[in-house]
């Protein structure tokens, strides 16, 4: 019934506030989970999702990300006379053959809508995903291609969501749905305090949107926080076009977060082949003392 989803944004210009100093001069998202950055994660879960054209809107600071998924003739050739061949692949495959990265400015960083909006250029006529790195999510197939799946299915937008405790809804976009119609929403709020919230779904960092969407971005105006929300956008959406909540399967690590962070690296470095042994005896030996 939906349509392949072949195109993907990665809104990288967010100010990252909440990990200063760490993200002064480098973005959130190169900030690496064991030996990946958490923006080549997003990548993966993307490129397995069927994605071909990966557009990153990005702010200041953030050629570092340009600079990761584009190839270094000069590091590849030391790792080769080094006979350095697991480290050569492991940079060569960043990006595979058929992908093209699309770099596009955010300018001012007025919100996430904004930054989405910004994409709309590089994206035309097509549904596409909307992934934000911070949020990763451990799990297979992907949360994107489990999103994919339900698009393919149901036709519409479809929009991540978990349950959080009632008092968390000020953190996050909250939805209501109607459980009769494949878990339509029918109103999506940002950041509500607990006694205004309609639930306690909440919106995760991950979209997958027809490009109505930007017709609406266009015209929503400043909402919370005086950010333009993608939020708003899919609240105008809502009436027109259908927008189904998808409590996807796997773990959310909120690695916007501090206390996210740690909890990814320990999940990660528990499963990663060069690190989970002596990481697990190294936990057990911490905890015991
Ligand atoms: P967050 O709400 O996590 O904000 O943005 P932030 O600025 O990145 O981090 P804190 O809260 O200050 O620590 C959600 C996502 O939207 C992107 C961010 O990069 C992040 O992926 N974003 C946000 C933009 O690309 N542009 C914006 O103007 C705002």
């Amino acid at each position: 019934m939906g349509r392949a989803v072949t195109a993907a944004v990665f809104p990288v210009a967010g100010r990252a506030t909440r990990f200063l100093p760490a993200t002064k001069a480098s973005p959130k998202e190169m900030l690496p989970i064991v030996d990946k950055p958490l923006i080549q994660y997003a990548v993966e879960e993307a490129i397995a999702a069927g994605a071909t054209k990966l557009v990153f809107v990005t702010g200041a600071s953030k050629r570092a990300i340009e600079d990761h998924f584009d190839s270094d003739p000069e590091l590849e050739h030391a790792l080769r006379v080094s006979g350095k061949d697991a480290q050569l692949k492991s940079i060569q495959s960043i990006v595979p053959p058929g992908v093209d990265c699309i770099y596009i400015r955010q300018g001012d960083p007025l919100g996430l809508g904004h930054a989405v909006l910004r994409a709309r250029s590089a994206i035309g006529d097509e549904p596409f995903f909307v992934h934000l790195a911070d949020d990763l999510i451990a799990g297979e197939p992907g949360c994107l291609q489990q999103m994919a799946d339900e698009h393919a299915k149901h036709g519409g937008s479809v929009i991540a969501v978990e349950t959080v405790e009632l008092e968390s809804t000020s953190s996050y976009g909250i939805v209501a749905v109607d459980e009769t119609d494949n878990d339509r929403v029918t109103q999506i709020v940002e950041k509500p305090r607990a006694e205004d919230a309609p639930s306690n779904s909440a919106v995760v960092g991950r979209y997958l949107l027809l490009p109505e969407i930007f017709d609406k971005l266009e015209s929503v105006g400043r909402g919370a926080g005086g950010e333009i929300q993608l939020t708003d956008g899919i609240a105008a959406l809502l009436d027109e076009s259908p927008v189904h909540a998808y409590s996807f399967s796997g773990v959310r690590y909120d690695c916007g977060s501090k206390m996210g962070y740690l909890q990814a690296t320990v999940a990660f470095g528990l499963e990663h082949p060069d690190t989970r042994d002596r990481f697990r005896a190294h936990l057990k030996s911490v905890l015991a003392e």
